[in-house]
């Protein structure tokens, strides 16, 4: 493991990564910070260069080759309470998608609730964990992919792919903090109504016919939007629903 100060690639924040350990192997980095958490302050990222099991949601394994992906996870000890923990998840998107569309010529989608892509596939995904009062979000972005396996080649893209341009992980990580904690803090004094609009101008979702998995529910319908509570807003055949959780699939 080594320590790596982030202010050399552009971090300028008060606490989200002012300490850092990149570790060359780990299971999950959100599976360490469980591990290990008493012992790490609020603003604790752990990367890892590679992971042997690292998690997406819903029990989905995240692929991530060797050095090209940028996996990390991030410790929030700040006694959130659940509506602010679940938001966080879209505080996280919009960090993502600013640092991204600043570095890279490209103009990211937020997929609700969790996922970025770039032209129909996925760049980046979002795990948040709550642990013991303590929130763990992981993120895995595909920064310099040459190319994928091709059992997900058709929906994982790179940033590298889609505008050829390779980037050093820590300056994609130091940036997104900078907006990470910009945005949350924004979000903790000021509420989610800006957030939520921020989200909604990038909305990879809107007016798409989708169908939800929610629990044992099946949903069908076109997206409209998200209301303040960060749930999907959905047109079905009689009637608008709000569904507060759900894997979305875009229906062709
Ligand atoms: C998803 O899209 O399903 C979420 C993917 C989250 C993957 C990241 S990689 C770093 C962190 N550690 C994990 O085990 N998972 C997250």
């Amino acid at each position: 493991m080594i320590k790596i100060d982030l202010k050399q690639y552009g971090l300028d924040t008060s606490w989200a990564g002012q300490n850092f350990m990149l570790f060359d192997e780990l299971e999950s980095t959100n599976d360490y910070i469980k591990q290990h958490l008493s012992r790490m302050k609020s603003g604790q990222i752990i990367s890892a260069r590679y992971q042997e099991k690292g998690k997406g949601r819903n029990g989905n394994i995240w692929h991530g080759e060797k050095d090209t992906a940028l996996l990390f996870s991030i410790l929030i000890k700040r006694g959130l309470n659940s509506k602010q923990a679940s938001k966080t998840v879209f505080i996280t998107a919009i960090a993502l998608h600013a640092a991204i569309n600043e570095i890279y010529d490209v103009k990211t989608k937020i997929k609700w609730p969790n996922d970025i892509f770039i032209k129909d596939k996925k760049v980046a995904g979002i795990l948040t964990e709550m642990y013991e009062h303590s929130l763990i979000i992981g993120v895995g972005i595909n920064v310099n992919q040459k190319s994928f396996p091709d059992e997900i080649k058709d929906i994982a893209n790179s940033l590298y792919l889609s505008t050829n341009h390779g980037e050093n992980i820590f300056v994609v990580l130091s940036l997104f903090l900078n907006y990470f904690e910009k945005y949350f803090e924004l979000y903790l004094e000021q509420g989610f109504l800006e957030m939520r609009e921020k989200i909604l101008e990038n909305f990879y979702l809107k007016d798409k016919t989708v169908s939800i998995q929610s629990g044992n529910d099946l949903f069908k319908g076109v997206v409209r939007g998200m209301n303040e509570q960060g749930e999907l807003e959905l047109e079905t055949q009689n009637r608008v629903i709000y569904i507060p959780a759900g894997e979305v699939h875009v229906c062709l």
